[in-house]
């Protein structure tokens, strides 16, 4: 059993990969859900993630993080998420309780109290993970490795060099990156791989519940997704959660990855590739996915929340 904690900015592609790892109870214990403004703002995607968790009766404590980046303003991305960050579904109020206000003591407090070590998902800037981590920097012997979607080295969507959680917060970034802790990074170079079909979509339209709300998410992301050029839907974040659930489906090689914090490459994640080199590797890097295990590991853990 893995003790793992979801930092996310719901997003339709977060909301895809909270659901998977609910579904996987057997083999992941989720302590903890925080918020971070991102792909809405903080108070609109802490009101997703409520009613994702809420659509599956779940009793996850949910905690709101920062609303900000560490030094820049916040952009947001109403042009894939919609103006509520999580458009297509409609949900019917939001009584889930909120566990705490401070994402970062939540999560020191959730992580010196847990027997093993925690492994964290970062599924939208950087912010809460880095405040943790420079904040309290004792909490990183008990962190096993980070989990990331972001980055990629070989192209941006944010911008032609950055994608949009490192663009964000791309001084969280590179505390992230150089704080010592293994990071596994998800970037563009694979989760674009990491793509839905329609046909696949459509195939989730008649099932339970939950395939319906998944459906429903897909849908609308889907159609947003067509003005950037995907005719199939990218699912980002679901893979930072899919690596910890099989690793086997993902390969990648591992460098020493920095960020770009200003001027025109902002937010634009690169790897050392020289042949010597003495910089430390910090971070493997996730280079290729089985789409179909990848797509199959989704399609499963819908149909066990179907079940409930
Ligand atoms: C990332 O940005 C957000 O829009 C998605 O939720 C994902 O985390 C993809 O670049
Ligand atoms: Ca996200």
């Amino acid at each position: 059993m893995k003790n793992i904690i979801i930092d996310c900015d719901p997003g339709h592609d977060d909301a895809l990969a909270i659901l998977t790892a609910i579904a996987n109870s057997n083999k992941l214990n989720i302590l903890g859900i925080t918020t971070i403004g991102g792909n809405q703002t903080l108070e609109k995607v802490t009101t997703n993630a409520k009613n994702i968790l809420e659509f599956v009766n779940s009793t996850i404590p949910l905690a709101m993080g920062q609303s900000e980046p560490l030094t820049k303003d916040l952009c947001v991305a109403p042009e894939a998420h919609g103006e509520s960050g999580m458009d297509g579904p409609y949900f019917n109020g939001e009584k889930y309780p909120i566990t705490s206000n401070n994402a970062i003591l939540f999560m020191y407090e959730t992580i010196m109290k847990c027997n093993d070590k925690v492994i964290l998902v970062g599924l939208g800037p950087l912010t809460n993970i880095a405040l943790l981590i420079k904040v309290i920097p004792d909490v990183r012997s008990k962190i096993e490795y980070i989990s990331i979607m972001g980055g990629g080295l070989d192209r941006g969507n944010k911008t032609p060099l950055a994608e949009f959680n490192i663009y964000v917060d791309p001084e969280a970034a590179q505390i992230v990156f150089n704080s010592g802790i293994p990071v596994v990074m998800s970037g563009l170079d694979v989760t674009e791989q990491a793509e839905i079909t329609i046909e696949e979509i459509n195939s989730l339209k008649n099932k339970g519940r939950v395939s319906h709300l998944a459906y429903e998410l897909l849908h609308f992301y889907n159609k947003s997704g067509r003005q950037f050029g995907f005719i199939n839907s990218p699912i980002h974040d679901l893979c930072a959660v899919a690596y910890i659930l099989n690793p086997k489906m993902f390969s990648g090689t591992s460098y020493y990855v920095d960020v770009v914090t200003e001027g025109k490459a902002r937010g634009l994640t690169f790897a050392d590739k020289r042949l010597v080199s003495n910089q430390a590797k910090n971070i493997l890097v996730l280079e290729k996915v089985n789409r179909e295990m990848f797509i199959s590991e989704l399609i499963n853990a819908l149909e066990v929340l179907d079940k409930i």
